[in-house]
């Protein structure tokens, strides 16, 4: 979860998430080099007399600078491409959740097993408990396995929604008439909270997401708790 002065980005809870951060810092540090080289560049423009009357073109300093920007790209872009394909890769999920957008709220359904399916409403604030944390605590928690490839199918039920947990480096939306897929694996136990993203309405801001990631025998204990039950 994201506290006070943090504004890069949290702390990864799955391994695709921990490859968006190396690419995240990757383009970064190449972003700074040019911007320092080109600031340095302009800078120097202002102190010096270098004119020449007589010069119209330079061939060779116009293929070096058309050509070294070409292939600084390169470094950006097959990464980037790499992490685009591996996100999409499906392995074998042992679990399935799907997640409906509602105004102003999210509902799930464990469709593996029977019947588990719930509506999760935000805590409002002066209902919250003196450990729960301020429009971002829900009623009903997602519960999924840690260390388990997990799918997750995403739609909506009324306008456009964004099922997006920041540390899992998920974020998909829910669009009425269309079923949206992902996955994820999370690597440790812990609480992890997203938001909805995508401006669905006066409420958006009040829809936050919540999974409880717990080893795969409290999983099972969990689930066959609240089998055929609505929660
Ligand atoms: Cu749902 Cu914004």
């Amino acid at each position: 979860m994201s506290t006070w002065a943090n504004l890069g980005l949290q702390d990864s809870a799955s391994p695709l998430m921990e490859q968006l951060i190396f690419f995240h810092d990757h383009a970064l540090l190449i972003l700074v080099m040019i911007t320092v080289l080109v600031g340095y560049l302009m800078f120097m423009l202002f102190f010096n007399t270098y004119i020449n009357r007589f010069l119209l073109h330079g061939q060779l300093i116009e293929m070096i600078w058309t050509i070294l920007p070409a292939i600084i790209l390169l470094f950006i872009a097959l990464p980037s491409l790499r992490l685009l394909y591996l996100l999409d890769e499906i392995n074998e999920p042992s679990v399935t959740l799907k997640s409906i957008g509602h105004q102003w709220y999210w509902s799930y359904e464990y469709s593996d097993f029977n019947d588990i399916e719930f509506d999760s409403y935000m805590i409002p604030t002066n209902e919250l408990s003196n450990d729960g944390f301020r429009l971002l605590d829900v009623d009903n928690r997602i519960v999924l396995p840690m260390n388990s490839q997990i799918r997750i199918l995403v739609t909506a039920a009324d306008v456009i929604h964004s099922w997006t947990i920041p540390a899992l480096g998920v974020k998909v939306d829910g669009t009425p008439g269309r079923l949206n897929q992902t996955n994820f694996f999370m690597n440790r136990p812990g609480l992890f909270y997203g938001q909805c993203s995508e401006i669905c309405g006066a409420n958006h801001s009040f829809m936050p997401i919540v999974i409880e990631s717990v080893p795969v025998n409290y999983f099972i204990k969990w689930i066959s708790n609240n089998i055929n039950s609505s929660l």
